[in-house]
């Protein structure tokens, strides 16, 4: 087991149904503490930066403009094999297939508007905290 950093965005429609507070609540409990957080309504250029992997897809203009449409919430957390860990607690990117239980199986409206982003390799992590939190390191 290694302690891990990982980032996560509690998306739109997370922070305006008012589930953030349940969601960090749910990484408390199993172990992660917070390391970092803040609310903040992206600029269409910070979310680009975030996406920039899926650029050239058809969705990305849409998803763009989605993450930059209303306050969102960045988080670092620390704990176990945080990485894969907070994976499993967040479930399937598409909440049709997500398992209840899991964020985006109770939260999740669709594809795009799944609750939440989370890291998805230790490479991911370290650029997406580089992104939002500057200087912050990530092990
Ligand atoms: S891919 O290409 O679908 O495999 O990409 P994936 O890594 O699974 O998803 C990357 C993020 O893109 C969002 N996404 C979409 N947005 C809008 N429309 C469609 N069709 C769509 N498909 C994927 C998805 O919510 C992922 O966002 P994050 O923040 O990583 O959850």
């Amino acid at each position: 087991m290694t302690q891990e950093r990982t980032f996560l965005i509690v998306k739109p429609e997370g922070v305006e149904q008012g589930h953030v507070g349940d969601i960090i609540e749910r990484f408390e409990k199993h172990g992660f503490r917070v390391v970092a957080l803040k609310l903040e309504q992206l600029s269409k250029e910070l979310a680009k930066m975030q996406y920039k992997e899926h650029r050239e897809k058809a969705f990305f203009d849409e998803l763009i403009s989605y993450m930059s449409s209303a306050p969102t919430v960045e988080i670092v957390i620390e704990g176990e094999d945080a990485i894969t860990a907070v994976r499993s607690l967040v479930g399937e990117k598409d909440p049709k297939e997500a398992q209840p239980g899991t964020i985006r199986g109770d939260y999740g409206l669709d594809v795009m508007r799944n609750a939440i982003h989370a890291s998805d390799s230790k490479a991911s992590a370290k650029r997406e905290v580089a992104i939002h939190f500057g200087n912050l390191t990530v092990n």
